[in-house]
């Protein structure tokens, strides 16, 4: 890299140090007065103390973790104790309830869900061990200050809204007044200090805590790479017997592959940010991924510097982020490799559609997903730079990555097939293979509950067993019973609907997976929805969409005629584990606890030839596949489906995407019915109460496409003459 296209590190580091060291104390006396608290205050260690001393006492302790300013706003609850460990009890996320993605003003929705779960719990707001916030507020003001002073006056736009750092001026001043806020909802008087946690602490001791890993004496990697913390974009720990040691810390806003990733994703592919990186992922498998041959990667690749160490440096005089945020984010040379950035108002929300008629999507041209491959590339480079160094100083082969880096899939595949056998041996000179675990939630969606894990590990508990180990993400909101549903299907007044019996009854639920499974392998597409909704951004059988994946046509039907989305957009296959090893690679490198990291979404595979001819409406462009496992344990009824879809389409497999139509996913059944009535390839729900009992429901509309239930009546007619005749 020529010196006259490379700057690394601040342009004026002294006056950015001064900053912090001036604001720093400010700041931490205004949090004090405002009740926020850091975790190395007396206020902590006192909270701390008086925790410890509760479970030493043989008590369960309750840990209520908030995100109510930035974005992705939520409650999370823990429960901890010491003949039990940490267990999860709830991640509400608000988006879900307010139906606005990445919502981020105060989660009055998710408190208010919270707090039917800790009646039943049997405790009270006054109950709570402590309330513990996702980020530590008083030192973002005093970082922010520093990574602009450090840049000079034209940082100065960074102040503005369309800079797209994760707190503007609004967002500072709210999160001073979350602790009032807290304690006005909760009625607790006076005023209950809050303790704001170190984000990248919080990801990392619930990532860590929750994986297979936890339960081995032997150590485990633990690697945070998000936008930004706190204080940083990159925090390494090593996570050994149940604890966690910090292992280095980039302290750097801007020297971050999640700002990266956005920064370019947004002003390239005209999505606002947090909506733009898995659909620019989405479009990279479409472009030349060759490092050799891809026509912007060469030059696209200077934008880092892989410095010694492990470290990665903004290559500032190519990019312009920094000072210019997602307004001005590109310097002239970056224009002139890129072409010039998607201005702010030109970007359209797809997590937003009010008229599905309106959605007119760019054309994926070469160039486009060129430059989407590219980005991915050097996202890749970034990544691998990073984990090389701490495996060689660590001699690890175990790695829990989080963070919303590690949303990633395509680099999660990647890493596992780079960091192979031949690597440890040629390398380290010892036999092994990376172990690799991504948490189904490992953005900040997943903070509230990871600040709450958090605290409950600093009052002395060990993250991992005996508390609790994830096999499913099943845990935002309340599973909506019986009456709420019949209840928003008569004020519906549009909606048909019928009972299909109990879904608790082994035997019912195999007659319901059974007319399901005969629906979809008929091309039928049917919404499934049942008990409490996924955290994280992946439906994972509670909230989904099913369709046949033997048809090459379903995804151009999904994409066109249910979630209009763009052509590039891939779809996933949810499958049995026999079904998931017979079509798919999965890697040696996934295989703790039962291949746990595939039940998820967070990781791809490799599609074997057979899937590439007996399901191709799920292998993606560069044929892979998001495969996700499921489990009869925790999820009876999807695994039901899946079992009769292996009788009818002979794979136990099925296309899965998220019960939504540009809105987040539907979390009560007004959402799912709203669902169904926007799409218009979408025949039916099967919507299964708390209680048991299947609904199978549909839009009464026959305005065509629409034909008021006609087709599903038929094949339901179909299904029971079938039955009737093997009976
Ligand atoms: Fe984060």
């Amino acid at each position: 890299m020529s010196a006259a296209v490379s700057r690394i590190g601040p342009r004026y580091a002294l006056a950015g140090a001064a900053v912090y060291h001036v604001t720093r104390p400010l700041f931490r006396a205004l949090g004090r007065a405002y009740g926020l608290h850091g975790q190395a205050s007396a206020v902590a260690q006192e909270q701390i103390t008086a925790a410890r001393i509760a479970l030493e006492r043989g008590e369960t302790i309750y840990v209520l973790g908030i995100g109510a300013s930035g974005h992705n706003a939520g409650v999370g609850l823990v429960a901890a104790s010491r003949a039990n460990g940490i267990r999860l009890v709830s991640n509400n996320e608000e988006e879900r309830f307010r139906a606005i993605k990445h919502y981020k003003r105060f989660p009055h929705e998710s408190i208010r869900d919270l707090r039917r779960r800790m009646s039943a719990l049997g405790i009270g707001p006054g109950d709570l061990a402590a309330i513990v916030t996702t980020f530590d507020f008083p030192e973002i003001v005093p970082v922010m200050l520093k990574s602009i002073a450090e840049e000079g006056p034209r940082a100065l736009p960074m102040f503005g809204r369309s800079a797209a750092m994760i707190f503007d001026t609004h967002d500072v001043a709210a999160s001073f007044r979350v602790p009032g806020r807290v304690s006005g909802v909760l009625g607790l008087a006076p005023r209950r200090p809050l303790l704001a946690l170190r984000h990248h602490d919080n990801h990392a001791w619930f990532s860590y805590g929750v994986s297979p890993f936890a339960a081995s004496a032997e150590p485990a990697m633990v690697a945070v790479l998000d936008g930004t913390g706190d204080d940083g974009s990159i925090s390494l720990y090593l996570g050994r017997a149940g604890r966690l040691d910090f292992v280095y810390g980039n302290r750097s806003v801007f020297d971050s592959l999640g700002q990266m990733y956005m920064y370019l994703s947004a002003s390239q592919g005209g999505w606002p940010p947090l909506s733009s990186e898995g659909r620019f992922m989405g479009a990279a498998a479409w472009g030349d991924q060759d490092r050799l041959t891809n026509p912007f990667y060469r030059q696209l690749r200077e934008v880092f510097h892989l410095a010694p160490g492990g470290a990665i440096k903004l290559n500032r005089a190519l990019a312009d982020w920094h000072r210019g945020g997602l307004g001005r984010p590109y310097t002239k040379r970056l224009a002139e490799i890129l072409g010039p950035p998607i201005p702010p108002e030109r970007m359209w929300n797809p997590d937003a559609i009010l008229n599905v008629d309106d959605v007119e999507h760019e054309p994926a041209t070469r160039e486009r997903v060129d430059k989407a491959a590219a980005v991915q590339l050097v996202f890749e480079d970034a990544l691998f730079h990073v984990l090389d160094h701490f495996i060689r100083k660590t001699g690890s082969a175990r790695l829990v990555l989080t963070g919303g880096t590690a949303l990633n899939c395509i680099a999660n595949m990647r890493l596992l097939e780079r960091y192979g056998p031949e690597w440890y041996e040629r390398n380290l000179g010892k036999a092994a293979q990376l172990q690799l675990w991504v948490p189904p939630v490992p953005g900040d969606a997943g903070q509230p509950i990871g600040a709450a894990y958090h605290f409950a590990c600093r009052a002395g508990l060990a993250a991992g067993p005996p508390g609790e180990t994830l096999t499913h993400a099943f845990y935002c909101g309340e599973a909506p019973a019986r009456a709420e549903m019949t209840s928003a299907f008569a004020a519906a007044g549009d909606m048909g609907y019928r009972s299909l019996g109990s879904a608790a009854d082994p035997h019912q639920r195999a007659r319901i997976a059974d007319l399901v499974a005969s629906i979809v392998a008929a091309d039928g597409v049917i919404g499934l929805y049942q008990g409490r909704a996924e955290t994280g951004p992946r439906a994972l059988g509670h909230r989904s969409i099913l369709a046949n994946p033997a048809n090459p046509k379903t995804l151009e039907t999904l994409n066109r005629l249910v979630k209009y989305r763009e052509a590039v957009r891939p779809l996933a296959p949810m499958a049995t584990l026999a079904a998931a090893e017979r079509f798919f690679e999965l890697s040696p490198g996934a295989a703790a606890a039962d291949y746990n990291a595939y039940n998820y979404m967070v990781l791809t595979a490799r599609a074997k030839p057979e899937a590439r001819r007996v399901l191709p409406a799920v292998v993606h462009r560069d044929g892979t596949a998001r495969v996700q496992i499921v489990r009869a344990e925790t999820d009876p009824v999807t695994h039901a489906i899946l079992r009769a879809l292996g009788r009818r389409i002979g794979a136990e497999v099925c296309v899965n995407t998220s019960l939504n139509v540009g809105a987040p996913i539907c979390q009560t059944p007004e959402q799912a019915l709203e669902t169904l009535r926007r799409s218009k390839g979408m025949q039916a729900l099967l919507m299964i109460a708390d209680e048991g009992e299947a609904f199978l429901v549909w839009h009464k509309l026959a305005a065509a496409p629409k034909d008021g239930g006609e087709r599903l009546m038929a094949l339901v007619r179909a299904w029971e003459a079938e039955v009737a005749v093997s009976a």
